[in-house]
């Protein structure tokens, strides 16, 4: 819900954002700055509650208002600062005129509406109206800089079951000379000197070793998160997590920012002089320089913002049910995702017609549902060497065509996928031979490879409609239901032939944005799950687009436990596949046992990516019997609440609850400390679970459980106690709750 709070004559004095259980309150401060007041947990707002919290913070510091010294910029909690004024912190924009330099911007507010929908945002990703969950409500507050004759506009969507609050700005050049943009935030906030100390929970990562979440306490100076690759990176995705000391899973207030943007990203925190925070994010400003001509428009990408005052499961819980409801498409949102085979470990470049048909027989005998044919199917492509852009099948390997080899997949009874890197071309190939300028490149400077390949310049529509063409040709033409969409090199040295340097990393990604959504209305039916050299672009910017996401190439499961727990702060768990491999491990060589590999996959969206014809009759029967468990209760792991008790972090027990939103059902899935000798019993408190319900715990991997049944309000007070017993290395085991009423309610 969105109250403007009128004062008598009818004029906006502030604006009470409230959903979800939060309360994001804004205010007019001296008629003209825009200041937040609190985003929080919801409470109750009125006028005179206002005036209180809209008097300006006193304090030393530069008068901007020369009228009035009894306030300072220094200390307003404005909602989108600028440079070169009394506010000595970091703004969340910077302009300057291109002829004449950087004039000192200094906007008033100037007027407000209410929107009647969801506005179109330049190309860019905005959430959509989530069904059964209702609207999203939508505010705009203008301002204006005089001097330059700059508009700025701010955007405030509420999303109303999870209190989520969409953020972004858009910037209108009303005055008579170009200005360039130097630095365009999506948003700057301002937690109070009362919140006290707060943990940064940042991930850090690479390749093959993703988002390894790090929680630190804040101190001092401007701390930033960020990637300059060009793509939102490995380490991290765009979101920022902060948490009071001590915040776990069940406790503790926790605030997170992610960004709807996909390319070069900051987000950054830094103590205020008072002791408060100031919290930004956005567009990377070091890459940016944006020519907005007279008449001219710049938006800035969008910004979730998600509070929870009952730790990281709250939060979470929010966070998923606003991806589900306003970003994934509606068609896939509540969408049982197939489990699939891939073939990439099981073959890598070297297969042909006759071992694919093969290998897809033997992962429909396991029990898949999907055949997902990896790289290596196009061009002369034998290698990583060569052929990108060129999606023909390759003659050698598939000489009777990709339509024939999908049909007989799907003879088989299995959907037929396949693996393409649009955005990337390889120098030896017929497309690059034929559109050598189509490649982003610098002026002057040698083409820059990674990974033996170029990027097309995806700003420039005749290569979008190219590529368009050329993925509905190969989806029409071999019925594909699937597409996995790699790319696998960070952008360096780019420039485009329509754009300077400034432009051109921005006009990248909205150029893939614009691409994305063309084949998506082209393909409705298409299921694309978004891979970037393992999980290298994946954030909320892709959502609309990507149903689903991979996370890494690693699935040894003890690395593989630690980046989906991360992972699963912000993602919902179906849109997360993780895939049963091989052991010893292809990235790391470490030796698990299959259940091991099999538990910590299920916690995500389940597949496989082995080679069936390698694992012996006993380990194949199972994986038979694993995939079964999976489909019967693949609902429930997918779309189920999902609780992480393990420990954060490599090493220690691993355990994920999966709890039906009505409470009747549970999964949990448990894997031991590597390695860790003694075991002994294990017990693990069970939150989610429903007090006035009986459980009965069954284990498809331990016999001797089922009875009695186990009150809920004990798996939530003393948790459930088990013996693991021997096994292979790590221990791990998956257990079954299903509900009954307590007869009497005699143990509530
Ligand atoms: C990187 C991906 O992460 C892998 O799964 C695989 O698709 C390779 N690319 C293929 O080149």
């Amino acid at each position: 819900m969105i109250e403007p709070l009128l004062g008598e004559a009818g004029e906006a004095r502030g604006w009470h954002l409230r959903a979800g259980g939060t309360s994001y309150v804004l205010a007019l401060c001296k008629g003209r700055y825009v200041v937040h007041h609190h985003w929080g947990s919801a409470m109750a707002v009125d006028l005179p509650s206002l005036a209180r919290l809209a008097a300006p913070p006193e304090g030393f510091g530069v008068a901007d208002d020369l009228g009035d010294r009894s306030y300072s910029l220094n200390r307003l909690p404005q909602d989108y600062p600028w440079p070169l004024g009394g506010d000595f912190r970091s703004p969340a924009i910077s302009a300057e005129l291109v002829q004449g330099g950087a004039p000192a911007l200094d906007f008033a507010y100037r007027g407000w509406r209410l929107l009647p929908g969801i506005p179109d945002w330049g190309g860019l990703p905005l959430p959509h109206d989530g069904g059964p969950e209702g609207p999203l409500e939508g505010l705009e507050l203008d301002l204006e800089d005089g001097l330059t004759g700059l508009r700025l506009s701010l955007l405030y969507l509420v999303a109303p079951a999870t209190g989520v609050i969409v953020r972004a700005a858009r910037l209108e050049n009303h005055g008579k000379e170009a200005i360039r943009i130097r630095r365009a935030l999506s948003f700057s906030l301002d937690l109070p000197p009362s919140t006290g100390d707060l943990d940064l929970w940042a991930t850090e990562g690479a390749w093959a070793r993703e988002r390894q979440l790090e929680p630190r306490r804040l101190g001092p100076g401007r701390l930033e998160l960020g990637s300059r690759k060009g793509v939102s990176g490995h380490s991290s995705s765009p979101v920022l997590l902060l948490a009071t000391p001590g915040t776990g899973e069940e406790w503790g207030e926790a605030w997170a920012a992610s960004l709807l943007y996909s390319g070069d990203w900051i987000l950054g925190i830094e103590r205020s002089e008072d002791g408060g925070w100031r919290l930004q994010g956005g567009l990377h400003p070091e890459l940016l320089s944006w020519t907005l001509a007279p008449g001219e428009t710049f938006h800035t990408p969008a910004v979730a913002l998600a509070h929870g005052e009952r730790g990281l499961a709250e939060l979470s819980d929010r966070l998923h049910g606003f991806a589900v409801a306003n970003l994934l498409a509606p068609r896939w949102a509540r969408q049982d995702r197939p489990v699939l085979l891939n073939s990439w470990e099981a073959t890598y470049f070297d297969f042909d017609e006759d071992s694919l048909v093969d290998l897809a027989g033997q992962a429909a005998g396991l029990g898949a549902e999907l055949f997902v044919l990896d790289d290596g199917w196009f061009g002369d492509r034998v290698d990583d060497k060569t052929s990108l852009g060129d999606w023909q099948a390759n003659p050698l390997k598939l000489p009777s065509g990709l339509a024939a080899l999908a049909g007989k997949v799907r003879a088989l009874g299995l959907d037929f996928g396949l693996w393409i890197e649009p955005e990337a071309v390889s120098r030896k190939s017929a497309l690059y031979r034929e559109h050598p300028d189509w490649v982003l490149a610098l002026e002057g400077r040698e083409e820059a490879e990674g990974r033996n390949q170029l990027v097309l310049d995806l700003g420039r529509p005749e290569v979008r409609d190219h590529l368009l063409s050329a993925i509905v040709g190969l989806v029409e033409e071999a019925g594909i239901a699937y597409l996995k969409w790699d790319m696998n090199r960070p952008l360096s040295r780019v420039g485009s032939r329509t754009a300077g340097p400034g432009e051109a990393r921005h006009r990248q990604v909205l150029g893939l944005y614009a691409l994305l959504g063309s084949l998506t209305k082209a393909c409705p039916g298409l299921l694309i799950e978004g891979c970037a050299g393992g999980g290298g672009r994946l954030d909320w910017g892709l959502l609309p687009y990507f149903a689903q996401f991979w996370l890494s190439d690693n699935t040894d499961p003890t690395w593989r436990a630690p980046m989906q727990d991360a992972a699963s702060l912000f993602f919902p768990p179906l849109a997360i596949t993780a895939h049963l491999s091989a052991s010893p491990n292809h990235q790391t060589g470490r030796v698990t046992g299959l259940a091991a590999r099999s538990r910590v996959a299920m916690a995500g969206n389940f597949g496989l990516e082995l080679d069936p014809r390698r694992l012996t009759a006993e380990e194949a029967e199972a994986v038979r019997k694993d995939l079964s468990w999976y489909r019967s209760h693949r609902r429930l792991l997918q779309q189920g609440i999902h609780r992480r008790l393990g420990r954060p972090g490599p090493g220690g027990d691993w355990a994920r609850l999966v709890v039906a939103p009505d409470g009747r059902r549970a999964v949990l899935l448990w894997m031991a400390t590597p390695g860790r000798p003694n075991q002994g019993s294990v017990r693990l408190r069970l939150p989610g679970l429903r007090p006035d319900l009986l459980y009965t715990v069954t284990s498809p991997d331990l016999a001797g459980l089922g009875s009695p049944a186990i009150p809920g309000s004990e798996l939530l007070a003393r948790g459930l106690e088990f013996e693991p017993g021997p096994g292979p290395e790590p221990r791990a085991l998956a257990f079954d709750l299903e509900a009954t009423p307590l007869a009497g309610n005699s143990h509530g």
